[in-house]
């Protein structure tokens, strides 16, 4: 059996990330697909517990940043061998909500650690585990905010560690994902998220056949 296909989803705060990866999900079932979907950091009893350290403040101190940048990559660790490397053997399509691109733009460009050492830790993490296929869904950051406010404000959550940032923060994110992506081109499929779902739904769909129909290039 052929090797499954590995699809991450990235983007800022409020760029639409989980409404078009169900959407794939479900259209990919439609058409008879298996489908795994995973999240980071999560997917695992270990990373969802380390979701809530990084995320929530769980326990009484918030990481300092070069042991957020490891916890991240301890949950991707337990993801991968758990989780996106089986479901790859059995030839399995894989949707990663976020993964190590995350990393390079929120510990890298957002916290400013050298790419290079996160590239190392990450290699570790992973055994070089590459998406196929990483959808960037760019909004422009202050679009990106206001969306998330609007629909926690309707749920009625709270904001994060992340999201309450300050906008320069985020701003750096916008620009890190982008030079993620115009570093390796044949990867990305970078989607402009700014304009209405169905469109950016249609884009994601035309982008993932044309880009996953043929046995995925490497970079
Ligand atoms: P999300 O699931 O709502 O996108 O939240 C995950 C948060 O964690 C988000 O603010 C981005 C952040 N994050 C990092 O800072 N580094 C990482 O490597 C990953 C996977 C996520």
């Amino acid at each position: 059996m052929s090797r499954g296909v590995f699809i991450t989803f990235e983007g800022p705060e409020g760029s639409g990330k989980s409404t078009h990866l169900r959407r794939l999900t479900e259209r990919l079932r439609a058409a008879g697909r298996s489908v795994v979907v995973t999240r980071e950091p999560g997917g695992t009893p270990v990373g969802e517990a380390l979701r809530g350290l990084l995320q929530h403040d769980t326990v009484s101190e918030a990481p300092v940043p070069r042991a957020e940048a490891l916890l991240f990559c301890a949950s991707r660790a337990q993801l991968v061998e758990r989780t996106i490397a089986p479901a790859l053997a059995r030839g399995d399509w894989v949707l990663c909500d976020r993964f190590a691109d995350s990393t390079f733009a929120y510990q890298g460009y957002g916290r400013g650690f050298d790419l290079a050492t996160l590239e190392a830790i990450n290699r570790f993490a992973t055994g070089d585990l590459r998406p196929d296929l990483t959808i960037l869904l760019d909004i422009e950051a202050d679009a990106g905010r206001r969306r998330l406010a609007a629909r926690q404000a309707g749920a009625g959550e709270t904001a994060d560690r992340f999201e309450r940032e300050a906008a320069a923060f985020h701003e750096r994110l916008r620009r890190g994902f982008l030079s993620l992506a115009a570093a390796a081109p044949t990867r990305f499929l970078v989607i402009d998220s700014g304009r209405d779902e169905e469109t950016v739904a249609a884009e994601v769909w035309t982008g993932v056949m044309s880009r996953c129909a043929e046995p995925p290039r490497k970079e």
